[in-house]
């Protein structure tokens, strides 16, 4: 295990009946931006809750933050906090929301073309604009981290970039939202939770036992969830598991003192921009056919995920672990996940040129845990995965 240093201040408060508490966490007298998405919160009362708990404070709106947000749609709030002299924001939805809200904080203050942020992927260490959360997809995590994906429509870059400053100074986690998602979007849920796990743990036996054993129980439990939250969204109990899985999957606890991978994700962010795939399902598209191609460097921990999550317990080692993968692309399938890219697209055959040449001119020239996921690598991952 490698030093570490574990610090997050995000509050958190989870339950049925939470958003009344909001007004009691932001100071008095604060000019707050309300930030949300499409229009979900109109219609599962969420809006209503929200203005009723902020019935005190002075609140401007800004609505219309897209899924994968863009760069181009968050300027326009920032503009409005720096005429309006906003002090606060409270960003309302799933992780496109907060993501955005990150980045609406961070680029107030920031002296240059804020389009840097994202395109530098920088570490956000100047004053930010604090900020609340209201989570109401169940998913990313970004409602206890301090990081954030933004797309600038214009060249089509879908980057991450993090900071200190970016924990939400609170979040509310009230898991009645999730009975009005579409079962679409919890299937991606419970996809990019499961594989923000992988991340931080398909990597090699790294003398963690603990960050293993966290990591193998919320695998188990988003496993043991699925069925239940799909069959019925409006079950409490199940609904609680899942989003405090999900939470827990990204809130950087079981990335402590070990090294990650993270490169599934890297792909599927170029997919979602070449393609406009969701966020979840491009990590079933990626995940498993990354696992195949870096068997060797990952066999002992994807034996471990076989032994004891799937609970495979005949065959040698190796056979253990290739059975894990495919017992991985059956979760997805129960998911009604589909894992193939011309599954999404009839348009993939130059997907793994065009994915390369991006991660060339970043420099992504050797990335993943051990530095040894090299271009020819990316290349053999996105053609399997065709
Ligand atoms: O926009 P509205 O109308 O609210 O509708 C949304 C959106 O269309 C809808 N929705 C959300 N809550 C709902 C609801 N519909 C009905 N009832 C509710 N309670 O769901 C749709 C998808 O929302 P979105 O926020 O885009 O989904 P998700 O939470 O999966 O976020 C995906 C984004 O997060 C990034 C992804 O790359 C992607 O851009 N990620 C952020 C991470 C982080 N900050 O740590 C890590 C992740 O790996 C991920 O990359
Ligand atoms: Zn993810």
């Amino acid at each position: 295990m490698l030093n570490f240093e574990l610090y997050n201040p995000t509050r958190l408060l989870y339950g049925k009946g939470q958003i009344a508490s909001i007004g009691q966490l932001i100071l008095p007298n604060s000019k707050i931006l309300l930030a949300y998405g499409g229009g979900s919160i109109f219609k599962n009362g969420v809006y209503n809750q929200v203005t009723e708990a902020l019935k005190d404070f002075e609140v401007i709106e800004f609505g219309g933050i897209e899924p994968n947000p863009h760069y181009e749609t968050l300027v326009k709030a920032v503009e409005l906090i720096k005429k309006n002299k906003i002090d606060f924001i409270l960003g309302v939805g799933g992780g496109s929301v907060i993501d955005g809200v990150k980045f609406i904080s961070a680029a107030v203050h920031y002296e240059g073309d804020s389009k840097e942020i994202i395109l530098n992927k920088m570490n956000v260490n100047w004053q930010t604009v604090p900020y609340g959360a209201v989570l109401t997809l169940p998913a990313t995590g970004s409602e206890m981290n301090n990081g954030a994906v933004v797309t600038i429509a214009e060249s089509n870059d879908k980057l991450s970039f993090s900071g200190e400053p970016l924990y939400p100074l609170f979040s509310i986690c009230d898991p009645t939202v999730v009975s009005s998602l579409p079962q679409r979007q919890i299937a991606n849920g419970l996809a990019d939770s499961f594989v923000h796990v992988l991340e931080q743990y398909i990597t090699y036996p790294q003398n963690a036992p603990l960050q293993d054993r966290f990591a193998e129980s919320i695998l188990s439990v988003i496993l043991e969830v699925a069925p239940a939250i799909l069959s019925d969204p409006a079950d409490y109990d199940a609904a609680t598991t899942y989003m405090w899985a999900c939470t827990m999957a990204l809130n950087g606890l079981i990335a402590m003192g070990v090294k990650e991978d993270w490169v599934t994700h890297a792909i599927g962010h170029e997919l979602t921009a070449l393609y406009g795939i969701d966020h979840g399902r491009t990590l079933a598209i990626i995940g498993p056919n990354l696992y195949q191609v870096m068997f060797d460097t990952k066999k002992e921990k994807l034996a471990q995920l076989g032994r004891r999550v799937f609970s495979i317990s005949e065959g040698s080692e190796e056979e253990i672990a290739k059975k894990a993968i495919e017992a991985l692309v059956a979760f997805f399938h129960s998911l009604e996940i589909k894992t193939k890219l011309s599954d999404y697209t009839a348009d993939y055959l130059q997907t793994s040129d065009i994915i390369v040449n991006r991660f060339r001119s970043r420099g992504w020239l050797a990335m993943g845990e051990q530095k040894n996921i090299t271009l020819d690598k990316i290349k053999e991952i996105v053609e399997l995965s065709y």
